[in-house]
């Protein structure tokens, strides 16, 4: 999605405007783009460069046509409103060219703005919505940008996350957000802004999180909050300790791979988070948890399955009856929920719109939020009213695999939090300790996989079933292998095979089939057997020590022994990285998947 940035003050290590500018864009490049574009108010003008393509076009035109000053805007379009081009791509400027904007998010009445502009004798150069804003702030310039752009705030309808500067105003960055995240980092005789924290780590921890209708001017030595009424608002400065290596990729050919990797400290962090001693301490959560009745649980992508694989974990221990759906459908459906319902959001970045939009319904029935997200100081930790962070540090690569094996980290603590008989918890508890080792051993055995994917990588279809909790690891396995190896790849449930899927199986699929649960197992076998009757090639995951899969499946990985629950947070690391070199053998680049973005802030 849409990345935005802005320095305004002194260069830090002798950097120059535009490679800080590009260096901070380079931090972003990992939420997907298709353009990108600096604007810097450079000898009295406001100097615009953009291109289509990678970042590197950008940097070689801003090396044929350098730009020198101290404040500057710059952003990586994902195209909307307008194709991929360096006319589309941002900042979008005035017809004068005084005035520079960059903007994520949609404008949704940009036709009847356009209309009402191109009425005044404007005339727009781009296919975007975010042209109208550079011409309403000129539209109502009179010699004070924050009155501008708040008047122009009025007249629009949508979300944005905003950043502009002008040619009368050098020092100034204004910046504006709704339903979009925009974070400001407090740096010495500098100021940044950014769509999230992971550009500013290399100038400042310290940072604002702004919020929905709020203003804010930036100047190199101050930073000034206001909301929509011109009021003056203290907005707190939070503490980012994420550090700058776990950003990098330190040796590794692909973050992806980095971060696989990282899943056993990651997990073992999360659940360090919440237990002191052995014993588990959420906190308040404890009492809001005691009093549910029912629970209902949304996410989208990723952060859905791990909602499922929850509801199969919460339901079996603590009998409570768990509700799930993808949050996209949940907004739209007149959802029943009361306040007796323990409502919990599932989502890495805490900026999914969808996401938001169902906590909204949430807030509105009265019932109680606890979020699951990764991001400090997201909007979703701001709305909720209990936050389990996961402990993944920042998740670079586009496809999510650290953050979705410590969100099941969480899950699983509020199943135990959830459950009620005091001995089946305590044996959740002990259990839960060993994961991290477990998913070590898994990370270990990655050339057993690389040598699988290599074998195995040419399929054109791969189909991933299990039953109940294995099944629901066989969408997230599915999602992971079509978004970065671009195969076809579906997932059900296996007891769905002779109702429709087994009409698609030919010598060209690849069976994927997680076995871990071992009441399940003949049943598995069965499906098994019926795949490779039709000339598939099958990939059985099951447990340490079941060798009944040996001779019916043409190969075996057997993860260390769990329980049948929790066994998804070890096989997805097996189906991870499988995906993983079945699209680094496709020769396809897995941080950066075609059309994807990394955090989805628009519908
Ligand atoms: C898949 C993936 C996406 C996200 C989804 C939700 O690898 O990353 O499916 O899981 O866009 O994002 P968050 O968790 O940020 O709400």
């Amino acid at each position: 999605m849409c990345g935005i940035v802005g320095f305004t003050g002194a260069m830090v290590k002798s950097q120059d405007i535009s490679s800080i500018l590009l260096d901070c864009l380079s931090k972003l490049e990992y939420r997907g783009y298709d353009s990108a574009g600096i604007a810097v108010i450079s000898n009295d003008r406001v100097e615009v460069r953009k291109a289509k393509g990678r970042l590197s076009n950008l940097t070689s035109l801003v090396e044929r046509e350098p730009v020198s000053g101290f404040t500057g805007i710059g952003h990586t379009r994902w195209a909307t409103h307008g194709e991929p081009s360096d006319i589309n791509s941002h900042p979008h400027t005035n017809v004068s060219g005084d005035i520079a904007v960059v903007h994520n998010g949609i404008i949704e009445n940009h036709v009847a703005m356009r209309r009402w502009l191109e009425g005044k004798d404007v005339t727009f150069r781009s296919e975007t919505d975010t042209e109208c804003i550079a011409h309403l702030i000129d539209f109502y310039y009179e010699g004070d940008l924050v009155t501008a752009l708040s008047k122009t705030l009025q007249k629009l309808e949508g979300s944005y996350a905003l950043a502009v500067v002008c040619r009368n105003e050098p020092e100034n960055i204004v910046v504006a957000r709704k339903d979009c995240p925009l974070i400001i980092g407090r740096g010495e005789g500098n100021n940044l802004l950014a769509s999230d924290v992971t550009p500013l780590l290399e100038y400042t921890r310290e940072v604002q999180y702004l919020d929905d209708n709020q203003v804010a001017k930036i100047t190199p030595e101050k930073v000034e909050i206001l909301d929509l009424e011109g009021n003056v608002i203290d907005l707190a400065v939070s503490h980012v300790d994420w550090d700058l290596q776990s950003a990098q990729k330190n040796g590794y050919e692909h973050f992806m791979l980095k971060e696989i990797c990282e899943q056993p400290y990651a997990i073992d962090q999360t659940y360090k988070a919440r237990v002191y001693g052995e014993k588990l301490d959420l906190g308040e959560i404890t009492k809001t948890v005691k009093d549910a009745r029912r629970v209902v649980i949304v996410g989208c992508g990723t952060a859905y399955h791990a909602a499922v694989v929850a509801k199969y974990a919460i339901e079996h221990y603590s009998r409570l009856p768990v509700e799930v759906d993808v949050a996209s459908e949940f907004r739209y459906r007149d959802p029943l929920v009361t306040e007796d319902d323990l409502c919990i959001v599932i989502s890495q970045s805490g900026e999914t719109a969808d996401t938001l939009q169902a906590m909204r319904i949430f807030k509105e029935k009265g019932a109680k939020i606890i979020a699951i997200t990764n991001v400090v100081g997201s909007t979703v930790s701001r709305v909720a009213d209990h936050v389990m962070y996961t402990q993944a540090g920042p998740e670079i690569a586009v496809a999510s695999t650290k953050a979705f094996t410590t969100q099941l980290m969480c899950v699983f603590l509020l199943t135990c939090a959830l459950t009620k008989d005091e001995q089946k918890q305590k044996e959740m508890m002990e259990e839960l300790s060993t994961l991290s080792q477990k998913a070590e051993a898994v990370v270990c055995r990655q050339e057993e996989i690389q040598r699988f994917a290599a074998r195995q990588f040419n399929k054109t279809k791969v189909f991933y079933f299990g039953r109940q909790s294995d099944f629901a690891i066989s969408l997230e396995s599915a999602l992971k292998l079509k978004e970065i190896s671009y195969t076809h790849s579906e997932a059900f449930a296996a007891g769905e095979l002779k109702h429709g899927p087994i009409a698609l199986v030919d010598e060209n699929t690849l069976v994927v089939a997680s076995c871990c649960h071992p009441k399940l197992y003949d049943k598995m076998d069965s499906n098994i057997k019926e795949v490779k009757a039709r000339g598939a090639k099958a990939l059985a995951i099951t447990f340490e020590g079941n060798d009944a899969f040996e001779g019916v499946a043409d190969e075996v990985f057997q993860i260390p022994k769990t329980d049948p629950y929790f066994a998804p947070m070890l096989s997805v690391i097996v189906t991870q990285l499988y995906a993983y070199y079945c699209s680094v053998n496709r020769g396809n680049d897995p941080d950066h998947p075609r059309n994807l973005a990394k955090s989805v802030t628009v519908e």
